[in-house]
């Protein structure tokens, strides 16, 4: 077997492995290598998020089955594996977006600063807040830039002038700002797809959360605004915790610290990204990442 290496320009080196030329041969197999400019992990990083035995059933059909995994503050966790193995799933169950879907049922704990979101008594509004989220395709309100940022705060009843203020700050901490100042009034609907998604992370970043969810963030996106979102959450890691589900393992390579491996609704594997992808330890994960299934 011949081994080819393209190391791309974000240092995440991807391995083709063909069969050999007289080969009876598999088609080639992408695998993602890991080097040094994966982001440095924060040995010293305490947990956030920590999920315990969680179980999660759609009416009687489980999608979750004892899932543990704890999400470290300042860093990035990205959840991959294939399409329908639970990975949005568990990313709701972060600040029960589940809760909106009815006959949906949890069990387990998912310890945030001592308090389990899953307690009846937790106070959901303030959770969303705390625990933000970005979806898949970007989903502005038909409203203008500015009305799109400032809602939850105006939701919140906070007054003018800090509505501006924080406005500003989260469309420049979304590496939005420069692209949009003058035309805030304009519409949202305006924007390009990659800016839209910005937009969506600066809403998001307004009301002040400590986590951000992002559930495959780029996959509407091209390439170079691609780039910019991960840019901006490898910015944004620095103060917050950040859970990304991807699709792009070179995307999960590229700006997590650690990831977790789903199949079928259980979490095979997790540990930090350098190891999942260097040195997985089980077989399914093996598998999966050099892309023999899924
Ligand atoms: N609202 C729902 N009602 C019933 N079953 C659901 C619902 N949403 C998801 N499921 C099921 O739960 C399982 C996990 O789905 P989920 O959306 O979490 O997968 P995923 O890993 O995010 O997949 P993808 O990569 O395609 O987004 C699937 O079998 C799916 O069909
Ligand atoms: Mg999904």
């Amino acid at each position: 077997m011949q081994t080819r290496t393209n190391k791309t320009n974000q240092g995440v080196e991807i391995e083709v492995m063909r069969a050999s030329e007289d080969g009876m041969s598999a088609p080639a197999i992408p695998k993602v290598h890991v080097s040094e400019t994966v982001p440095a992990v924060n040995t010293s990083a305490e947990i956030k998020i920590d999920v315990r035995h969680a179980d999660f059933f759609y009416g009687a059909r489980q999608a979750l089955y004892d899932v543990s995994l704890p999400m470290l503050e300042g860093q990035v966790t990205a959840l991959i594996g294939p399409s329908g193995c639970g990975k949005t799933t568990f990313l709701r169950t972060l600040n029960r977006m589940n809760d909106l879907i009815p006959g949906t049922r949890i069990q387990g704990e998912a310890i945030l600063d001592g308090e389990n979101i899953y307690d009846k008594a937790i106070d959901v509004v303030l959770l969303r807040q705390r625990v933000g989220m970005v979806f898949q395709r970007a989903n502005p309100f038909p409203k203008s830039i500015f009305d799109n940022v400032a809602y939850g705060l105006q939701v919140q009843g906070r007054p003018r002038e800090e509505v501006g203020e924080v406005v500003e700050q989260s469309l420049r901490d979304a590496a939005l700002w420069g692209e949009v100042k003058d035309r805030l009034k304009t519409s949202a609907l305006g924007l390009s797809g990659g800016q839209q998604q910005r937009l969506c992370i600066a809403r998001a970043l307004a009301v002040k959360p400590e986590v951000l969810l992002m559930d495959e963030p780029c996959s509407a996106l091209d390439p170079i605004a691609t780039l910019k979102i991960e840019e901006l959450i490898t910015q944004l890691s620095k103060d917050y915790t950040i859970v990304i589900v991807t699709h792009n393992m070179q995307q999960a390579a590229r700006v997590s610290q650690f990831t977790g491996f789903f199949l079928s609704g259980k979490l095979i594997e997790y540990a930090s990204t350098v190891n999942i992808f260097a040195h997985p330890q089980k077989k399914e994960t093996e598998d999966y990442i050099s892309g023999r299934f899924g």
